[in-house]
C-alpha cells in the first residue's frame, strides 16, 4: 500500500492487521500529512513493514515489488487538501498525477513478468474521491458510478487524472472522518480550535453539504473491493449522512459542551465565525452506495451521530498526537489559509 502514514491509510493499516493474516508493506513519503505516531501500535508487528519513500521514485518502487512480491497494490498516497491545492497546485499534479503514473508503470512492469495464477489475481486498487464528480444541485439524486467527471479544484482535477490513468478497481468515497485525521480538515480543525477557545472558521454561509463516512467503514469497503471487486469497475462509497457544514460544527460544539462542561467556554458554538468562502467551493456531494452494497455486500456500520461522538472523544483522549502534528509547519498553513480570511 501507499500513503499508510496518512489519515485513511493509517486506519487501513490498523484495520488490516486486526483482520487479515497477510503482511502489508507501507510506502509513504512522510509529508506534513504523514505521521508515524499514527502507527505506533503496530511499530513492532512483523505484519507491517514501513518504507519511507516517494511513489514517484521508480527505482525504489521496482525494488520493493521485486523484494516483497505483493498480491495487490492499494494506492492511498496523495496530496489531499482542497485549500492547499488552491494555494499551490504543483505538488498535487506531481504526486497525484505523475506519481500515480510512475507507480502504475512499475506495477505494470512487475505484473507483466508474473506467471499464472498470480497474474490474473493481481489487483491495483485506486482510492479516489467523490470530488471528481463536481457539485450536485440541491434536488439532484446522489452520484452514481455513471456520473461524468467534472472536477472543480486542482485537487479534484489531479485525482480525476489519476483515476483515468489507472482505470483499475477504483473506489470513490465521500468525506471521511475519525481518528488520526490531520487537523487541517473540517472536523478535526473544529475540535482542536474549540478546545483551544479559538474561532471556528465556517466558509461562506455554512450551507455546503458533505456526505460523512466513518473511516472504519471506508477501510472495510476497500478491503472488500480488493477481494471481490471487478477489475475496471468503480465503486462509490458513502455514509448516507448528508449534513451542512454548519450542522457538523454545531454538533461538535454540542458534544464538547457535554463532555467539557468545565471548559472556560460554556457554549462552544459561540466560537463559530463565518469567513470568506473557498474559491470554486462545491456546494454539495452525496454518494449512491447501492453498487458496493449489492455487489460487494458492504454496509455502513457507524451512523454520523455515533461516529462523530467517538471521534470527538478520540481527540480528547489523544491530545499528545494532536500537539505533535500541529507544531512547526502546521502554524504556517493556518496563517496562510486563515490570515487572509481575517482569522488566525
Ligand atoms: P492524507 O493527506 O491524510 O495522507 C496522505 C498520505 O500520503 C500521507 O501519509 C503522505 O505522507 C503520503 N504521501 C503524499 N505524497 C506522497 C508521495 N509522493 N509518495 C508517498 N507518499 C506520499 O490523506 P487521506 O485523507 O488519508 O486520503 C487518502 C486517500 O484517500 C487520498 O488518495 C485521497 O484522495 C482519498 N480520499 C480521501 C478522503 C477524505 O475524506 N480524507 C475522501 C475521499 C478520498
Ligand atoms: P474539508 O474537510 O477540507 O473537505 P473537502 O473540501 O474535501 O470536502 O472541508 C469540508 C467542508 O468544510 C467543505 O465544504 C469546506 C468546509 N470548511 C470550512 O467551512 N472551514 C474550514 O476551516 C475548513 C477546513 C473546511
Amino acid at each position: 500500500m501507499t500513503g499508510g502514514a496518512g489519515f485513511i491509510g493509517s486506519n487501513f493499516v490498523l484495520d488490516w492487521v486486526a483482520n487479515e493474516k497477510s503482511p502489508v508493506i507501507n510506502l509513504d513519503k512522510l509529508t506534513y500529512a504523514g505521521n508515524l505516531g499514527s502507527l505506533a501500535s503496530v511499530a513492532t508487528d512483523s505484519r507491517h513493514v514501513f518504507v519511507k519513500g516517494d511513489i514517484g521514485d521508480r527505482a525504489l518502487v521496482a525494488k520493493l515489488l521485486r523484494e516483497h512480491r505483493p498480491q495487490a497494490i492499494v494506492h492511498f498516497a496523495a496530496e489531499s487538501h482542497v485549500d492547499r491545492s488552491i494555494h499551490g497546485p504543483a505538488e498535487f499534479v506531481q504526486t497525484n498525477v505523475i506519481g500515480t503514473f510512475s507507480l502504475l508503470e512499475e506495477a505494470r512492469s512487475f505484473w507483466s513478468d508474473l506467471k499464472e495464477p498470480d497474474k490474473s489475481s493481481f489487483r491495483f486498487l485506486q482510492v479516489s474521491t467523490d470530488e471528481v464528480y463536481g457539485s450536485l444541485g440541491p434536488a439532484e439524486p446522489p452520484f452514481t458510478e455513471a456520473r461524468p467527471y467534472a472536477p472543480n479544484s486542482p485537487y479534484a482535477a489531479s485525482k480525476a487524472a489519476a483515476d483515468h490513468l489507472a482505470r483499475a478497481i477504483t473506489t470513490n468515497c465521500s468525506n471521511n472522518y475519525g481518528p488520526f485525521q490531520f487537523p487541517e480538515k473540517l472536523i478535526p480543525l473544529m475540535i482542536v480550535n474549540a478546545l483551544a477557545g479559538k474561532p471556528l472558521p465556517v466558509y461562506g454561509d455554512g450551507g455546503n453539504v458533505r456526505d460523512w463516512l466513518y473511516v472504519g467503514d471506508h477501510c472495510e469497503a476497500v478491503r472488500l473491493a480488493l477481494k471481490k471487486g471487478r477489475p475496471g469497475e468503480t465503486y462509490n462509497i458513502g455514509g448516507n449522512a448528508e449534513k451542512t457544514n454548519l450542522e457538523v460544527v454545531q454538533s461538535i460544539c454540542a458534544i464538547l459542551d457535554e463532555l467539557r462542561p468545565n471548559s472556560l467556554i460554556t457554549h462552544h458554538s459561540s466560537l463559530i465565525t463565518f469567513v470568506p468562502d473557498r474559491p470554486g467551493h462545491d456546494r454539495r456531494y452525496a454518494m449512491d452506495a447501492r453498487k458496493v452494497e449489492s455487489e460487494l455486500g458492504w454496509k455502513r456500520r457507524v451512523t454520523f451521530e455515533s461516529g462523530l461522538r467517538k471521534t470527538v472523544e478520540w481527540y480528547l483522549d489523544h491530545m499528545e498526537w494532536v500537539n505533535n502534528v500541529t507544531s512547526g509547519e502546521y502554524r504556517k498553513w493556518i496563517d496562510l489559509n486563515y490570515g487572509k480570511r481575517g482569522q488566525v
